[in-house]
This record gives C-alpha cells, structure tokens and sequence, in this order.
C-alpha cells in the first residue's frame, strides 16, 4: 500500500511544535548530567557516557584543537565524510561541519542549519539506509553566540538543540500505530529502514518531520487503510513534540554534546536574533559503527 502523509493545521503536533520550538521559552536539561570533563580524558568519559544513557554531556575545560575533536569522533566510529556541495564551505577537514548562524530563518532546508530559525524533529540521515545513517552525532560549542535584547523586555533565550528519548516516544504511542509504523518506511529509490524497528531490544525510530511538506510512504502493514497509516503517523508527531518529554542543550562555550541517534530525536528551537558581531558556532561530527550496520 502506497499513500501520502500531509499534516493539517488542526493536527495535534502543529500547536505543540510551535509550542516547542518557537514560543522562546527555556526548556528544561536533559535526564543526564552535565560532566566537568578535562579534554584529555573525553576519549574514555564519552563512550561510557553513550553506553549508560545514549548520551554523553560534557563541560570541557578547554576547547580541543580540530585535529583532537576528530580524534574523540575516530575512537568511536567512522567519520562520514560531508559531501553537499550546498555546506562545503562550512567543512574543514572532510569530515567536521562549522555550524554558524549566518542566514535569518530560511525555507531552503539545505540551509537551515546554519539559520536561527527553528529544526523540526528529527533523527539524523532518516532518508538514507541504515548504514549510510550515523550512529553518533558530536556537537561541540565554540560560542554560543549573544542573544539581542527582546522588544518585550523578556530575557532572550538562545537557540537550543532539543532532544527527545525514543524510549518515551514509543511508550506513548498504542500498540496497533507501533505495528503500523513498524511495517512503514519512506517511499524512495533507497533502501530505507522502517519508521519503526529494534536496535539490541530497543525501539528505534528513523523518521523526520517534515513539516507542511508531503511525505510519501509505502507500507505492508496488514489489514488497515491509508488513513489508518497517516493516523499513525499524527500519533507519533503528536509523541514526538509533547512538552513533558522535551530537553534541551544549553550552549556555553566549551559544551560537548554526543548523541547516539538510536536513542534521541533531535532538533532545534528558533533562537533569538544575535547582537550584530556576534554568532553561534558549533562544530559536528558525524559517525557511523560497523555494529550499527549490522543489526537487524
Ligand atoms: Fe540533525
């Protein structure tokens, strides 16, 4: 069965992602703590970090050289190297992305990341097969940028990289839209993964929102209809932007975040405006693990 998913103003997540991502509200820290983190020892605190909580925060004392935070991103894995024409300005190295504020809220999605407006849900490389999809993500702030002061004198709240456990997604969601999502992937030329699946016992989502655009799927869900399936898929945005289940990243200079994709939604709120001069600068790395490909 072949259909195609539209969201619609009055769909549940439309209202709770403008809550979540634009309303310049502080969103609480995640579960996990932040760890004072002397630089030399994030090759052995980040991985036993990502093991316990699939998430690893880090407040280094000193910001590591290119040549060392690619270092920390090969002791987990293999780098993807970034390869869009469109951000290769933005890449030092091959494989490290400077992720800096340079463009107002922007449509162009090969552009957004390095705008100040919002990032919808999503996990990362959801388009992609499961082995050309990372496993990690590592995020380091250089600046985090100065917000400008607000018209309505309220404190500005800086862009924040919002996360949301998969774990907490899936509970919330009724066992007849996990199966359906379950036996749902992407329509593409690519091998796509399910919506839904298992990564050593745990559920695993690859699925961005697409926001007002059209997403086109396939499913061999079994004795439903389409609308059934594009219900499915209401449920878990509805799930994914639900305010209780939100955390956030909040950056300072020297914060280290590392991500395991399998475990964590991502995205970003719209930041405030920045004085003029100033701007966000994060550095990312993307890294894929042999294991991750092979599952099942
Ligand atoms: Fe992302």
């Amino acid at each position: 069965m072949r259909g195609t998913f539209v969201e619609r103003d009055r769909d549940p997540h439309v209202a709770l992602r403008e809550a979540l991502l634009n309303s310049g509200r502080r969103l609480p820290p995640p579960r996990e703590p932040v760890v004072r983190v002397a630089a030399a020892d994030l090759v052995t605190e980040t991985p036993r970090q990502l093991q316990a909580h699939g998430l690893f925060l880090g407040a280094l004392d000193t910001l590591p050289e290119d040549e060392d935070f690619i270092l920390l991103g090969t002791s987990l894995g293999e780098l993807i190297p970034e390869t869009d024409p469109a951000v290769q300005v933005h890449v030092s190295r091959d494989v490290l992305l400077n992720l800096v504020s340079v463009h107002a809220e922007t449509d162009d999605v090969s552009l957004q990341p390095f705008a100040t407006g919002p990032l919808t849900l999503h996990s990362e490389g959801s388009g992609r097969p499961v082995a050309g999809q990372p496993r990690y993500i590592v995020l380091m702030c250089c600046d985090p940028g100065a917000p400008a002061a607000r018209a309505d004198g309220r404190e500005p709240v800086p862009g924040q990289t919002v996360l949301i456990p998969m774990a907490a997604v899936h509970e919330a969601l009724t066992p007849a839209h996990r199966d359906i999502l379950r036996a749902t992937r992407y329509r593409t030329g690519q091998a796509v993964p399910t919506v839904l699946r298992e990564v050593d016992g745990r559920p695993v989502f690859s699925f961005r929102d697409f926001g007002s655009s059209a997403l086109e799927w396939e499913s061999d869900a079994a004795g439903v209809t389409e609308s059934d399936v594009d219900d499915a898929f209401r449920a878990l945005l509805a799930a994914m932007y639900a305010p209780e289940r939100a955390g956030a990243v909040h950056w300072a200079r020297g914060t280290l975040a590392a991500i395991d994709n399998t475990y964590f939604f991502h995205g970003r709120t719209s930041g405030a405006t920045q004085q003029p001069g100033s701007r966000r600068h994060l550095k990312r790395l993307r890294i894929r693990t042999a294991r991750h490909t092979g599952e099942r």
